[in-house]
């Protein structure tokens, strides 16, 4: 469903992302795995059309979207849900949601309902700011939210980044049952290995702003993949 050929881009004239190829197919969960400053935001952030690409092409269901503005990429199904959450602290949990919905203004009661199905834990928590919630509460609202906007593709940044174990599994379930119950593809950005075996279809390695190495893994290690890529042992 999205398919990228020779994207590169970067800061101040200074590139950083140059991939030759990616291909994410439709309904399947695409782990993308670095260090530290390796590229993984700025390669969703191109994809997403916050950054533009200094060249390459980019198409979502076959549709040529490289000179779409971020705007439009939102309209034609890509979803952001950014590292760091930037949820609207002062705005409630109901209110974030309402803001995911922009798109389907008409809706919104009806979406939002459905959301909470797939996000029991933010049930009881409607009525409360959104800085007031824990990381793993405003990390779980903003996918929430970025989900109101019924994306095809969601680009997801680092979602355990300082976040405790146990909402992690939270959100390994909660994306597990997603997977099933909607008809969305993921671009997991991770440094948690665990994480993103427990997802992943496949993994791309990405080492300074290029795909290295793609494991499946089904047949790879996360041990060996952590020692030969992220330099320890798990
Ligand atoms: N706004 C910016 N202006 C200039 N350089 C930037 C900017 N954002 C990122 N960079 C540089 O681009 C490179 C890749 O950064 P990026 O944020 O994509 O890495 P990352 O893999 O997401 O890292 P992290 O795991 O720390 O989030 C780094 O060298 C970084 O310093
Ligand atoms: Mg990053």
């Amino acid at each position: 469903m999205l398919e990228i050929k020779e994207m590169v881009s970067g800061y101040n004239k200074i590139p950083v992302l140059n991939l030759s190829e990616l291909f994410v197919g439709a309904k399947s969960f695409t782990g993308v795995l670095g260090r530290n400053g390796m590229g993984k935001t700025t390669l969703l952030r191109t994809i997403m059309g916050e950054l533009p690409a200094w060249q390459g092409r980019i198409a979502l269901n076959g549709i040529d979207i490289t000179g779409y503005q971020a705007h439009q990429r939102a309209v034609a199904g890509i979803g952001f849900v950014p590292q760091g959450r930037q949820i609207f602290p002062q705005l409630t949990v109901e209110e974030n949601l309402r803001m995911g919905c922009v798109k389907h203004f008409s809706r919104a009661g009806q979406i939002i309902e459905q959301m909470l199905e797939c996000f029991p834990r933010l049930k009881r928590l409607l009525a409360q700011p959104g800085g007031a919630l824990s990381g793993g509460e405003q990390q779980l609202l903003a996918l929430a939210r970025c989900l109101c906007g019924q994306p095809q593709l969601v680009l997801l940044d680092e979602p355990t980044e300082g976040i405790q174990p146990n909402i992690c599994e939270e959100i390994i379930e909660t994306l597990r049952r997603l997977r099933h119950e909607m008809d969305i593809s993921i671009i997991l950005v991770e440094q948690d290995i665990e994480f993103l075996y427990a997802l992943s279809d496949q993994i791309h390695v990405i080492e300074k702003g290029q795909i290295v190495q793609k494991i499946d893994p089904k047949t790879q290690s996360s041990a060996s993949v952590a020692e030969q890529f992220l330099g320890f042992h798990v």
